[in-house]
């Protein structure tokens, strides 16, 4: 397809969510938000008590979930069969859940379809951590974007903070690196840096500087 994609890939926390926002407003790209997806389905399968344990009750469930990814005067917002679970998809009980829903081939591979499909029509940033390995293995841009887990726990822990919610720190940080271990050390397309992308360690720089870096990178390619 004629589209322009860029990938960015890495562990949770390390701005990745943030930063492709503001990378695709500045190139006038579609963000898409991989790690919603997954979330959304989790969220499904918590509320349709659903053993998340059961590949094929998870794939079944799946083909019913229509996920939309929209951007309106709200921002960005996340719609599961047309409901807004924005917010509710950022739960403790999801992000305990998430890793092993998505650690599914059967799961993994409609998510991958539905992510192609959405990027093979538009100019698109993704977020994952998968798509300069899998999703999209010809991206235009591939950036892997990394910190130290006591960095990431700390911006969780301020995000947390700075909305009013209740934050453990300590929590947080074993709960970043449960999610590293089964996310690259999963069986399927697991976390892993792409080859041929680019490293950003971020513990040090500011979101700008990142998504500045990122942005610059991206137009010397297209
Ligand atoms: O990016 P975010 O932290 O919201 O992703 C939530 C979880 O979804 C990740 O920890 C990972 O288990 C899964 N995920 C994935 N592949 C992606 C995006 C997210 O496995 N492309």
């Amino acid at each position: 397809s004629d589209s322009v994609n860029i990938a960015i890939d890495g562990p949770a926390g390390a701005g990745k969510s943030t930063v492709a926002k503001l990378v695709s407003e500045e190139l006038g790209f579609l963000y898409i938000d991989t790690g919603a997806m997954y979330r959304a389905l989790t969220l499904a399968a918590i509320r349709e008590n659903v053993n998340t344990l059961n590949e094929r009750d998870l794939s079944e469930l799946l083909s019913q979930c229509r996920i939309q990814l929209l951007v309106d005067q709200n921002g960005s917002r996340v719609l599961l069969n047309d409901k807004d679970v924005t917010t509710d998809i950022r739960s403790d009980e999801v992000n305990k859940a998430v890793s092993l829903v998505s650690s599914y081939q059967s799961v993994r591979e409609e998510m991958v379809e539905r992510q192609r499909q959405l990027a093979s029509i538009t100019n698109s940033v993704l977020d994952g951590r998968d798509i300069g390995t899998f999703v999209l293995p010809n991206a235009r841009l591939k950036v892997f974007l990394t910190a130290t887990v006591t960095e990431r726990a700390r911006r969780r822990h301020e995000e947390q903070l700075s909305k009013g919610m209740p934050s453990d720190y300590e929590q947080l940080q074993a709960d970043i690196a449960k999610r590293d271990e089964l996310d690259s050390t999963r069986a399927f397309a697991p976390l892993k840096k792409a080859e041929d992308a680019v490293e950003i360690d971020t513990t040090t720089l500011s979101i700008a500087e990142v998504a500045q870096a990122i942005t610059d990178l991206a137009k010397e390619r297209t």
